[in-house]
């Protein structure tokens, strides 16, 4: 979602800036964050403390703070940091042409972290696809803004808002447009995209709009991310099982194994609701690929609550998860809660729970050798420049041996040779569209 905000800031700048990869040639400079975790929020403050030199030399050097952070800590920022001229926040980025403006009149530091409950986030066509790259294949399309769930844990509802659903005819238009730029897959962006539209009136539902969607010609292949157990419904299942270019993959965030830990992050859910829904889906789409968040050393998460983590994984087979030892956020109702863990116990449990998910990883991915996958054909391979990279509808990464190198953008099908660690490796076969 953040790529995606930076890619807005670029769009609403594109007249009067262009970027470069050289900060010692830049005139403005805006370091979009997020807050999600500890770490990067940590990582802000060594990332923007870089360009104070810079600053020092050069004095009309424009520097920005955007994003989550920004929002979090608003003035504070300009304190802690005072060669800062501009803290923008989650809303407040979309005003960065007016605020550039005001800033060169009066050259004041400006903080813009208003967050409206009913704010429009206007409608965004790409001149060009990205930042460097104008060949791009795939896609990031926000549908929803902001979140009403309030887990225990988690600051995006403070420094994102409230959850806004984008009108289905902008979301359309932003996608037609980048099919005629050459993209082929998109995935539709919201913190909880199984409650789009169902706070306004006459917007269709989440696999409403995912119909909609895939009726676009030239779009082959669509994704989503992410979604909340709670509200993953039969009808989605039905879509993906019924809708040939929703892909295959799922990320349905766990967070945790225990009833007792997922009441206290307030998830709404319990293990048995969610194993339900994930069997439901694996009958429905037999080949679905699913992945997991998962939180360890919430508080007062003993030994034995984390078993029941390492249990859940066995249970569902995540293709892949991405975890998280548990930090305190601002704002939040976890910060407050006594029985902390201690840092040596959650370094533990999630090296424990890497090893147990790295086995099933490399189960299933040995399974894919010898088969043949339809890959959407991204670009050279980033460490092997006379290879192809792309994806299966699973959202495997798979590298490739091809006769052919200028099929950037082609659907193939790719014979698996190899299963590495985060990785497949196979040869081309043939083109299946270009
Ligand atoms: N501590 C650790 N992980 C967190 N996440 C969100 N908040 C926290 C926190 N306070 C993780 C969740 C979420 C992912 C984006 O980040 O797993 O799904
Ligand atoms: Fe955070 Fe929960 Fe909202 Fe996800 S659903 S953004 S974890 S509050």
């Amino acid at each position: 979602m953040n790529e995606n905000d930076t890619e807005k800031m670029y769009i609403l700048l594109s007249n009067e800036y262009e970027p470069t990869s050289n900060p010692e040639n830049a005139d403005l400079i805006l370091i979009n964050t997020c807050s999600v975790r500890e770490k990067p929020e940590h990582k802000v403050y060594s990332e923007v403390g870089r360009y104070k030199e810079l600053k020092r030399k050069k004095p009309d050097l424009i520097i920005g703070i955007t994003g989550c952070v920004a929002q979090q800590e608003g003035e504070n920022l300009i304190k802690r940091l005072p060669y800062v001229d501009l803290v923008l926040g989650t809303q407040g980025f979309y005003f960065i042409r007016d605020i550039l403006k005001e800033f060169q009149q009066k050259r004041k530091p400006i903080v813009f972290v208003e967050l409206k409950p009913d704010f429009k986030p206007p409608l965004l066509i790409r001149e060009n696809l990205t930042l460097f790259d104008q060949k791009k294949v795939t896609a990031f399309v926000t549908i929803m803004q902001g979140c009403d769930n309030f887990c225990t844990y988690c600051i995006v509802p403070y420094v994102r808002g409230r959850e806004i659903s984008r009108p289905p005819k902008d979301i359309l238009r932003e996608i037609e447009e980048l099919v005629k730029k050459g993209v082929r897959e998109v995935t539709l962006l919201g913190q909880n995209v199984n409650s789009y539209g169902l706070k306004e009136r006459n917007y269709p539902t989440f696999p409403e709009l995912l119909n909609m969607v895939s009726q676009i010609d030239g779009l082959w292949r669509i994704r989503f991310t992410t979604n909340h157990p709670k509200d993953f419904s039969d009808k989605l299942i039905e879509t993906i099982a019924t809708n040939p270019k929703l892909c295959k993959h799922i990320h349905l965030p766990l967070q945790a194994g225990s009833n007792k830990i997922l009441k206290k992050m307030n998830r709404k859910y319990t293990k048995e609701e969610y194993l339900e829904k994930v069997e439901k889906l694996k009958k429905a789409v037999p080949d679905i690929a699913i992945t997991s968040d998962i939180i360890v050393g919430f508080p007062e998460e003993t030994e034995k609550d984390f078993e029941e983590t390492l249990d859940m994984l066995k249970k569902v087979r995540y293709h892949e998860i991405f975890s998280f030892k548990y930090s305190d956020r601002p704002f939040t109702a976890a910060k407050n809660l006594k029985d902390k863990v201690p840092e040596e116990e959650k370094e533990k449990r999630l090296k424990k729970l890497h090893e147990e998910q790295q086995k099933i990883t490399q189960e299933i991915y040995n399974s894919y050798i010898d088969k043949v996958v339809e890959i959407l054909v991204e670009g050279p391979s980033p460490k092997n420049p006379n290879m192809l990279t792309g994806r299966t509808t699973t959202n495997v990464v798979v590298n490739f041996k091809s006769p052919r190198l200028d099929i950037k953008g082609a659907l193939v099908n790719v014979k698996i040779t190899e299963a590495g660690k985060h990785s497949l490796k196979g040869e081309y076969l043939e083109i299946l569209k270009i």
